[in-house]
């Protein structure tokens, strides 16, 4: 019985450890770590102003969030990409859907921070989670 409850804590620790080592490899993060800065949202109210508040309101992005919640930020970016503004898709640059993005996320609560997002470094290891 001592034998098999050493082993059995041998087991979890070691495991433990792999979960450790992986989720360090992969740097995971989320949209609450500060993951966009103070000047994108700035742009990016330019952006939402002029081509997305006719269509959205706030808590529609709130909304729409939900249905993303535990997906890399990545999949919202190429979905705006591809599909919106609803009139015109894809007629923005990709800077301006990155901005755009900062923006509702920062409308939604979630804090600025020191790195920029940049759709080629690192979104797809941004989770969307709940405020
Ligand atoms: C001409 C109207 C219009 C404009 C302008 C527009 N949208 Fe949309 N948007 C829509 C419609 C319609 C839908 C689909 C609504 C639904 O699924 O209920 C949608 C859906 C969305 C979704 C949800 C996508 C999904 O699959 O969950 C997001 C996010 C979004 N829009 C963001 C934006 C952003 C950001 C802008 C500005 C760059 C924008 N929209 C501009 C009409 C518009």
């Amino acid at each position: 019985m001592k034998y098999l409850l050493r082993s059995l804590t041998g087991i979890t620790a070691a495991s433990l450890g792999l979960v450790i080592s992986m989720s360090a490899a992969a740097q995971q993060k989320t949209v609450a770590d500060g993951v966009f800065t103070e000047a994108q949202v700035e742009a990016g109210q330019l952006v939402y102003d002029g081509t997305c508040k006719a269509c959205h309101n706030m808590k529609f992005y709130e909304d729409s969030l939900k249905s993303f919640n535990r997906q890399p930020l990545i999949y919202l970016w190429e979905t705006v990409l591809g599909t919106m503004p609803a009139d015109n898709p894809g007629s923005l640059g990709l800077n301006e859907y990155t901005d755009v993005i900062a923006y509702i996320l920062s409308e939604i609560g979630f804090p600025t921070g020191d790195t920029k997002l940049d759709p080629d470094n690192g979104m797809d290891q941004i989770n969307i989670v709940p405020l």
